[in-house]
């Protein structure tokens, strides 16, 4: 029986998967390094400092040559830029169909939760008005490893008493996807690539109905 939903949020609950991309590409300017959106699909689901370190490796620059209080500073310039870029942000960037999910999700008592790298997570969650529908949030500082590890669904399952095999993880990108099946659990793809190896895949959120995701993961 599907117990849980567990959702990750850049990309899957709202498109600021382009504000990051944005934030990024703007720091990396002023390094010197251009991204573009092939590279970025690598920094999908991925911790700000692993982004971080994956842009300079990217960049061609070695981590050695900057101290850890540099690195920090460079992450915080990154997320300064990507707060402006959020600030803003209304219950209209819902992407499609989420909110009714949402709905559907509490009417039938199935588990939600947040399983989310973003420490910006609870404060977007607040601006699009979903946070009372989640019946727990992870927080990824408490994290040792970030996805493609599974601690994070795991931890989000753990947080609700779910059985993970009884749990659904929904994941816009190649990390989430592995960090899922790691857990043992249902993969929900939202516009990846069949290769990524996603239970179920969906090109947009308007097929996210909780009757097309159980009908998957029953079959399974
Ligand atoms: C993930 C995003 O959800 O959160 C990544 O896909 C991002 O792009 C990561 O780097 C961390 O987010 P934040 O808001 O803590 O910098
Ligand atoms: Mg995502």
């Amino acid at each position: 029986m599907m117990q849980a939903v567990l959702f990750d949020l850049d990309g899957v609950i709202t498109d600021t998967a382009k504000y990051h991309y944005q934030a990024w590409k703007n720091l990396g300017e002023t390094l010197g390094i251009t991204i573009d959106e092939q590279f970025n699909e690598q920094l999908k689901g991925i911790s700000r400092m692993d982004s971080l370190i994956r842009i300079l490796e990217y960049g061609g620059q070695s981590i050695d040559q900057w101290t850890q209080d540099q690195l920090d500073a460079l992450a915080e310039k990154k997320n300064n830029d990507y707060r402006q870029l959020i600030q803003k942000i209304t219950p209209e960037e819902l992407l499609p169909g989420i909110h009714e999910l949402l709905m559907d999700l509490q009417v039938k008592g199935i588990k939600i939760a947040l399983a989310s790298a973003s420490k910006n997570g609870p404060f977007i969650l607040k601006r699009l008005k979903i946070d009372a529908f989640f019946d727990t949030v992870v927080d990824p500082s408490k994290l040792k490893k970030g996805k493609p590890d599974p601690e994070i669904f795991l931890t989000a399952a753990a947080q609700l008493g779910a059985d993970p095999k009884a749990c659904v993880g929904i994941e816009d990108s190649v990390a989430g996807i592995e960090s899922i099946c790691a857990a043992g659990m249902f993969a929900v793809g939202v516009g990846v690539p069949e290769q990524v190896g996603a239970n179920f895949r969906v090109a947009s959120t308007t097929e996210l109905t909780v009757e097309a995701i159980r009908t998957h993961f029953n079959a399974k």
